[in-house]
């Protein structure tokens, strides 16, 4: 582990900047379940779990910007307002928008999220960084895991909605791999690894092992 301080660059910087977007839109995201659960009545220990993960992801996005601070960054770059939050199919019963939703914000984004945290923990040497990078992993962990319990439970509650999840997850397995799995991003050596970046092939490596085995092995667990 090196002790600050650390040379950093422009991709550190530019990688952490994304990361606390990244965090903040989560959280966006986690709310405007949590208040489409409580306008379908789910029970309230998922209301309450959905806005944990809310806070915890406010929490994600503040620790993340500490760390663009020690790399120099004062501020945190403005969100994109009409970015945050999930879309409403307005012809389509709120409960499918909860599907689709919990898919792509906690069974995927979280399955992928876990994984690439822990390539970046293998290279991460900067103690603040690592820590940080230790922190959002835990929390992780266990909002992958409240996602395919939300997922079973809108499954047990309308079994049809199995449809949805046939036809979802290959187009948003789609929208990562046109991201995260073509040629180019940033590049990363000594200095970016040492703050836990790392570059778009481990992404792309990552999202492909993500679907062949950890996200059937996380259906399968929670019998979806
Ligand atoms: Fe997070
Ligand atoms: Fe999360």
């Amino acid at each position: 582990m090196s002790e600050l301080p650390a040379p950093v660059s422009k991709v550190v910087l530019g990688t952490w900047s994304d990361r606390v977007q990244a965090e903040y839109a989560t959280g966006a995201a986690a709310s405007q379940l949590a208040l489409w659960l409580i306008q379908i009545g789910a029970p309230r220990e998922l209301i309450v779990a959905s806005l944990r993960v809310v806070e915890e992801e406010l929490d994600h996005a503040a620790r993340a910007f500490e760390i663009c601070r020690l790399a120099g960054l004062d501020r945190p770059r403005p969100v994109d307002r009409a970015s945050l939050g999930l879309p409403r199919q307005p012809d389509a019963p709120l409960e499918h928008d909860l599907v689709r939703g919990c898919l792509r914000v906690f069974c995927l984004g979280e399955t992928y999220a876990v994984a690439v945290l822990a390539e970046m923990r293998k290279v991460c040497t900067v103690v603040p960084a690592r820590a940080v990078i230790e922190q959002l992993l835990a929390d992780e962990v266990a909002h992958r895991s409240f996602g395919f319990e939300l997922l079973a439970w809108l499954l047990e509650r309308d079994p049809a909605a199995r449809a949805i999840v046939d036809d979802e997850l290959p187009r948003l397995v789609a929208e990562l791999r046109a991201t995260f799995g073509t040629p180019g991003g940033v590049e990363v050596g000594p200095i970016e690894a040492a703050w836990g970046v790392v570059g778009r092939p481990v992404y792309a490596a990552v999202l492909e092992q993500v679907v062949a085995t950890e996200l059937p092995r996380q259906l399968a667990r929670s019998s979806v």
